[in-house]
């Protein structure tokens, strides 16, 4: 996911660095897929950028974070992408959380790092249809976070991926918007369907 991001930011104009513990991994698809982004450990990374995008399993999101290190996230806008996804097998196509519908796991990790601003979004489409997919009519990208001017500069990201943005407040909203990825993968584990995505309808 965090690599078809990464190709996207290239496509419109942004400097991109990857985080990995492992760079030796990554050398020959950046070399031959994303030539003008650059590598780094998780801190590296999120020392390098003024917006940063949290692409890693739920499970694993804390101890990405730590990686990065506080420090390196104070002030900065998280693009946060991560789905607090169980270890579990999916039920009939269903998956598992591990947070609960009162508490979800952008609303943890703010918690944690009070001084960075977290903004939930690309959770719930796949990583093939993120940067302008080819629907008719724009797909939706649910938001939320608590930092409007955050909120703002991720809108501005959206709409160069050529979606249409629906803010839904602050990041309590993340416990309605990360189940979203739950539903955006029945089709796809129940029939191998994953060429959709949501919509707003409004009158
Ligand atoms: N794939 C999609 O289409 C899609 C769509 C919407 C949302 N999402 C969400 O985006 C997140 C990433 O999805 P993905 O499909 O890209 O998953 P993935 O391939 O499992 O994620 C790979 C990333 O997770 C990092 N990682 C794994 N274990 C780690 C650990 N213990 N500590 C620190 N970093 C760790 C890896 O770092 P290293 O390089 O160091 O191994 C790598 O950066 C998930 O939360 C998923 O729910 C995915």
């Amino acid at each position: 996911m965090a690599q078809d991001l990464a190709k996207g930011f290239l496509k419109h104009g942004h400097e991109v660095t990857i985080g990995t513990r492992d760079q030796s991994k990554l050398e020959e698809w950046k070399n031959k897929e994303a030539a003008g982004a650059k590598l780094g450990s998780f801190s590296e990374t999120a020392a390098f950028g003024k917006i940063v995008v949290l692409a890693v399993k739920g499970t694993a999101a804390k101890s990405a974070l730590e990686l990065a290190g506080a420090e390196n996230l104070k002030g900065k806008i998280i693009i946060d992408a991560a789905n607090p996804i169980a270890d579990a097998q999916p039920e009939n196509g269903v998956l598992k959380f591990f947070t609960t519908m009162n508490e979800s796991l952008m609303e943890q990790l703010q918690n944690i790092y009070p001084e960075a601003y977290f903004v939930k979004a690309f959770n719930s489409v796949g990583n093939a249809l993120m940067v302008n997919p080819p629907f008719k009519s724009k797909p939706t990208m649910f938001i939320c976070g608590n930092n409007e001017g955050a909120k703002k500069e991720v809108t501005q990201i959206i709409d160069q991926f050529g979606w249409e943005t629906a803010d839904m407040g602050g990041a309590e909203a993340a416990r309605a918007i990360e189940p979203l990825c739950m539903l955006w993968c029945i089709p796809g584990f129940r029939e191998n369907s994953w060429a959709h995505a949501f919509k707003l309808l409004k009158l």
